[in-house]
């Protein structure tokens, strides 16, 4: 069975649908994407999603945003990852993750920031951590991959935990990382213009 599946393709927009296994894998917050609506092909989100859990983020760091994700609370994970493809102009960084403040406090900065210890437990109660990923079978699966991004601050964005989805290791280091460079080379290949990219992952729950 593949493990990934392409689901609509237009002149400007990807969608790509990443599954992953769920269960116990385990400033002000906007209902809507008013603020990042440059990241969607014509300004436009997906429509048709049943918003109830979903929390929209536009992705703030350092002080700017790269891009826009839907998150589910209590799945602990993105539906999608909104984004505009580039060539990266450097190395893929080191990666220090990150969590998103406002996803516990609605009033606290949506500038997402680096983990530290202890966390505090509204904040674990509203978001993935790292210890959900320890110990498990599966890899943290970027759905804006950091090397789509050109600048150093666009790809250290990409490593917060909102931006990502449980992977089997197979799969992240292999035809999915396949598939990521060839969306490069074909954007680099044949396209004059902002190439947009949807990536989402969907749960199987057991
Ligand atoms: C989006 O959310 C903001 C509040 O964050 C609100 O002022 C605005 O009216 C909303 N826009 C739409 C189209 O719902
Ligand atoms: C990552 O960190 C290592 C060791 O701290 C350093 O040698 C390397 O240059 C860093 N790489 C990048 C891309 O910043
Ligand atoms: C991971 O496994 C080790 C050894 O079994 C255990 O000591 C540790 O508490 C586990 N960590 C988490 C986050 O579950
Ligand atoms: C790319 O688009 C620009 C502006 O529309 C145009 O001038 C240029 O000829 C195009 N290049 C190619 C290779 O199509």
């Amino acid at each position: 069975m593949s493990q990934r599946k392409m689901l609509q393709f237009s002149t400007g927009a990807l969608l790509f649908l990443l599954p992953w296994f769920g269960g116990p894998v385990l400033g002000e917050i906007s209902d809507n994407f008013s603020q990042c609506l440059d990241f969607f092909y014509k300004k436009s989100p997906p429509t048709g999603i049943n918003a109830a859990g979903y929390q929209p983020i536009c992705q703030r760091y350092k002080n700017q945003y790269h891009f826009a994700s839907l998150y589910h609370r209590q799945h602990r994970a993105p539906l999608f990852s909104a984004y505009i493809l580039s060539s990266a102009d450097g190395k893929r960084p080191n990666s220090t993750w990150m969590y998103e403040p406002q996803l516990a406090f609605s009033r606290a900065s949506s500038e997402m920031k680096p983990f530290h210890t202890p966390m505090d437990n509204n904040v674990i109660e509203s978001q993935a951590m790292l210890q959900d990923y320890k110990n498990s079978t599966y890899t943290k699966g970027h759905l804006n991959p950091s090397m789509h991004q050109k600048t150093k601050q666009n790809r250290e964005a990409t490593f917060t935990l909102t931006n990502i989805v449980p992977q089997k290791a197979g799969s992240n280091s292999g035809p999915w990382s396949i598939l990521e460079n060839e969306m490069l080379r074909k954007f680099k290949t044949y396209c004059n213009g902002s190439m947009y990219v949807i990536t989402g992952g969907y749960a199987l729950y057991f």
